[in-house]
């Protein structure tokens, strides 16, 4: 299990314990009887928080549960669009602000919900005219800006799916997702800016869409840079939804009709479309939002970090946070463009009191050191939150004491892009929060730590983290392939029916859950999931490659960093040197994205294996870990271990 023993080690000295202050908890959107009346009743209480929503036809039934399928709030019908900015008008709120956006050189628009009515509307006659329809795939590949939630929020209200990929992948990584979502649309810019430059995007995304079943490509210009252009295929975004009018009626969609598919990494190669529909979505992303964050709305500024690529910017920047009425802010930019104290400035700037972000970020804000947030006038803050991998003790009070000035609650939340919204996390006005730990199963949730038979362990034991409740967010399928999503998220607890996270957990004595990472070969780098397979399969794609296998070693800042083992081929292996090995990582870069470029490779004659020619990952994680090599008995030759780990100390970081 990935860490588990640092993790527990920190787990048997940690004594801290931060209950809310009685001035929070007495203004906080969620009490404990929350969790009393989600228990009373589990469907009484989702149907309430469906009310949340705006329905153009209310439910007959809240669940249908055909295990593992489910459907929730059947017979309801609801536009999400609609929910999302359209009700926010007509009651009133059209003059509230719906994202302070901040561009990376320094431009920044201030966009209503009036303002967002109107380009949603306008985008959604575009893509009509573009031949998009109902359940028709786009595809998007942008940077952080507000065509992006836009596009999506355009697609939603037409009916069509969209499939958001991550600007920094590479045109093969977008290609593939295209191509197996079979996309009609392609939503991209000319450029998006990198530290302070403008890059090319256009040109990238060209080489993906040929030969693809896309018709045209829309572009966003955003960095003003020349772009190739295909007559016929490529439309310009200000000639097409600039021109386009501003009325549009939305429609009602079923409650399970898809709302996107959005890729991520599994233990093959080939990444899974995880499917998500509209109302259970909806309705569970609103309502985490408004108790996890407690946001009220109207006045909290809410500013989520992540990149809207990865399910962390769909359930938190755009759906739940709009469904909610919220003023977002959204940035462009790294965190360290122009200068270390950029988020802190925004914060300042916006007067931002909700602040959800990645653990790898905080670690890299400590290496910059204090005196920087120390700079700017972080009061506002209220809320501080953390996704997408364990976060350390010391992580978690650094957050605490530097940004939250010991007054903020921290929501430690753990979910997945299956789970759609959030699963696991405190309630900030509730729960005494531990530094490190997700702390407790959600209202209207079902969790829990198992044992290898299933069998739930008792506080103070470890296990596999299960969801053994259908939840409204929960996906309802990989794309295409329904054999895969049983065998993935189904198998393994078959016989009680659970889905299996992938993930180790443990209770600690007062039954706190603490999150021990993945228990497959699904590295988390930077709270991204990244397959071993997927690096492995780049690697020997390179000519120079015989054999490569990969690991997740624990990385300081990024959580796990990616350690390579690569066998050279022939003539190749008598250059093991830096050149053959920035050629190796760049490679990587290219064939899926400079996320998953590897921190280390190391050239090695042979990878240790079993009899059965399976590669021993436990054993590399120990050499890419510095660790005593652990058990060896089960290698067909175990003198190899000697030779790696010998050639591991000289091995070079570049
Ligand atoms: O291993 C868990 C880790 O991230 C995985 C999900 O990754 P992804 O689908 O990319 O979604 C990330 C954003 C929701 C999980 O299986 N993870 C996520 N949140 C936490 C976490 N690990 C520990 N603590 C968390 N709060």
């Amino acid at each position: 299990m990935a860490e588990s023993g640092a993790t527990l080690s920190n787990l048997s000295t940690e004594s801290r314990a931060f209950p809310p202050s009685e001035e929070f908890a007495a203004q906080a959107n969620a009490t404990a009887e929350l969790y009393d009346r989600a228990d009373a009743d589990r469907e009484a209480f989702w149907a309430e928080q469906a009310d949340r929503l705006s329905w153009s036809r209310k439910w007959d039934k809240v669940l249908e549960w055909n295990a593992p399928f489910a459907k929730w709030f059947v017979g309801g019908q609801l536009n999400v669009a609609y929910n999302c900015v359209d009700r926010h008008v007509e009651e009133g709120n059209g003059d509230r602000v719906a994202l302070y956006w901040e561009g990376e050189p320094g431009d920044s628009r201030e966009i209503t919900y009036a303002d967002l009515k109107r380009e949603v509307s306008r985008a959604a006659n575009a893509l009509i005219e573009l031949g998009v329809g109902k359940g028709d795939r786009v595809a998007i590949q942008m940077p952080m800006i507000p065509e992006t939630a836009i596009s999506m929020l355009a697609c939603a209200r037409i009916g069509a799916m969209h499939s958001v990929v991550f600007g920094g992948f590479s045109p093969g990584a977008l290609k593939a997702r295209i191509e197996d979502a079979e996309c009609k649309l392609l939503i991209t810019t000319d450029g998006q800016y990198r530290r302070g430059k403008p890059a090319p995007m256009k040109e990238n995304t060209d080489e993906a869409v040929e030969g693809t079943s896309i018709e045209h490509v829309l572009v966003v210009k955003r960095t003003d840079i020349d772009v190739p252009w295909t007559d016929g295929r490529d439309v310009w975004w200000h000639d097409t939804v600039g021109t386009a009018s501003e009325e549009h009626t939305p429609e009602a969609f079923d409650s399970e009709h898809p709302l996107f598919i959005l890729y991520t990494s599994g233990t093959t190669g080939k990444p899974k479309g995880i499917l998500h529909t509209s109302g259970g979505y909806l309705t569970q992303t609103a309502y985490t939002h408004n108790v996890v964050f407690d946001h009220k709305p109207g006045e909290s500024v809410y500013w989520c970090t992540a990149d809207v690529g990865w399910v962390t910017g769909h359930s938190y920047i755009v759906y739940g946070p709009m469904a909610n009425g919220a003023t977002s802010v959204m940035y462009e930019g790294t965190p360290n463009t122009p200068h270390e104290g950029r988020h802190w400035e925004i914060v300042q700037k916006y007067g931002v009191s909700i602040y959800y972000t990645a653990p790898t970020l905080i670690r890299t804000f400590m290496k910059w050191g204090e005196q920087i947030p120390a700079e700017y006038d972080l009061s506002s803050l209220k809320v501080l939150g953390t996704v997408g991998e364990p976060i350390n003790p010391e992580a978690w009070m650094w957050f605490r004491e530097k940004i939250g000035g010991e007054r903020c609650p921290i929501v430690d939340t753990w979910w997945q892009t299956e789970t759609g919204a959030i699963m696991i996390a405190p309630l900030p006005g509730v729960t005494e929060t531990k530094p490190g730990s997700a702390m407790k199963v959600l209202p209207g949730i079902g969790a829990t730590v198992v044992d290898e038979s299933g069998t739930p362990v008792g506080n103070g034991e470890g296990g596999y983290l299960v969801l053994d409740q259908p939840w409204p967010a929960m996906l309802r399928g990989i794309w295409g392939d329904e054999e895969r999503y049983r065998d993935t998220y189904w198998s393994k607890f078959a016989e009680q029916g659970y889905y299996f996270a992938g993930d180790g957990a443990k209770y600690d004595e007062d039954g706190a859950i603490w999150l021990l990472g993945r228990v497959d070969d699904v590295m988390n780098i930077s709270g991204h999931r990244i397959s071993t397979t997927e690096v492995e399969s780049a690697l020997v794609s390179h000519p120079t490659v015989a054999e490569a296998a990969v690991v997740g070693a624990s990385d300081e800042t990024t959580g796990q960093g990616i350690v390579a083992f690569v066998i050279l081929r022939g003539n190749a292996a008598k250059d093991g040197g830096d050149e053959a090995i920035k050629a190796l990582r760049d490679h990587v870069a290219k064939e899926i994205g400079p996320i998953a470029k590897p921190r280390n490779i190391m050239v090695v004659e042979e990878l240790p294996k079993t009899r059965s020619g399976k590669i021993m990952r436990r054993l590399l994680k120990d050499v890419a870990e510095n660790r005593e090599v652990g058990d060896v008995s089960t290698l067909a030759d175990s003198s190899v271990m000697d030779l790696i780990s010998s050639g591991m100390k000289e091995g070079k970081e570049d």
